[in-house]
């Protein structure tokens, strides 16, 4: 496996798959790797085949956290994130630097963003205001450098896929985007790096995300007419405000393709909630 951190030594040895016409996949995370990340980097094995290529990026994005977010703290495993990989039968591993992604010297500093203005719009974006500019800027960025066919987004991030699946479309980029199932732990909480920061109270609560994406489910599942979203919001509401130490962000019950907010509920329309155990923010989705 290559180890690769100057954005034009990645794009060199991507331009060279290019013509030699390999099928070049990414992963983009954010490192401190786990089974969810291997899920994906497995399915993007799978998609580009033995003779194809994959690479994961291990890059914490300052530009997706807001100011007062857990940038500085958020868990960083290199040497760990690298074994894996390597495990894992991928080509390249792209470690960038922050300035060799973000410069900052006079004359040559930073200044260009993508902003998607609808799907980044509500849920996330609502508690996040610069997140997805931040997430889509980044990724434009990794696409650019490592010139994939194809790369694979996690659906835990449902919103993020979205968005970035609308950029891929809006500009044209000859880019495939795959959304690989959510990996969860043996009590449903889906699997995440925020996932070290909950203490051991907290996490045996953490799971109640889950169980409210089932419930909801379970309401909406096997019904001719359709379910009113608001007794159901209130209903989950209670809920999580009976588990100790959860605090609910938002529940949403949207439209797959839109993401618009729905009132009447089918099979298909899907829930998104944020919680907060202590300075842990946890997100999760799953279709009704
Ligand atoms: O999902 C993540 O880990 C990040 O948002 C991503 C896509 C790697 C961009 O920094």
């Amino acid at each position: 496996m290559k180890k690769l951190t100057h954005p034009r030594t990645m794009q060199r040895l991507a331009r060279s798959w290019q013509r030699e016409g390999l099928p070049v996949a990414l992963v983009p995370t954010m490192g401190a790797l786990h089974a969810g990340h291997a899920s994906l980097i497995k399915h993007a094995r799978r998609r580009v085949g033995e003779a194809g290529r994959v690479i994961v990026s291990l890059f914490v994005n300052p530009t997706q956290f807001g100011p007062q977010e857990d940038f500085q703290r958020y868990p960083r495993s290199e040497a760990a994130d690298l074994k894996l990989c390597r495990s894992l039968g991928v080509d390249a591993a792209f470690t960038p630097k922050i300035e060799s992604i973000y410069p900052s010297e006079a004359g040559r500093a930073f200044s260009t963003f993508v902003k998607e203005a609808s799907l980044s719009q509500g849920m996330e974006g609502d508690t996040r205001p610069l997140h997805f500019q931040g997430v889509a800027t980044v990724v434009m960025i990794l696409f650019q450098v490592t010139q994939p066919s194809l790369a694979v987004f996690g659906e835990k991030d449902f919103q993020q896929a979205a968005v970035i699946k609308r950029m891929v479309r809006d500009l044209w980029l000859p880019i495939e985007t795959i959304v690989s199932p959510t990996v969860r732990e043996p009590d449903g909480l889906a699997i995440s790096s925020r996932n070290a920061y909950l203490v051991p109270e907290e996490r045996r609560h953490a799971s109640i995300l889950w169980q409210c994406i089932e419930r909801a489910r379970a309401r909406v599942r096997g019904r001719i007419d359709p379910t009113p979203a608001a007794p159901l919001r209130q209903s989950l509401t209670r809920q999580i405000r009976n588990a100790p130490g959860a605090e609910l962000d938002y529940i949403q019950f949207f439209d797959p393709d839109t993401l618009r907010p729905q009132t009447q509920l089918r099979k298909n329309h899907r829930i998104a909630l944020a919680v907060r155990f202590g300075h842990t923010r946890l997100i999760d989705n799953g279709a009704l």
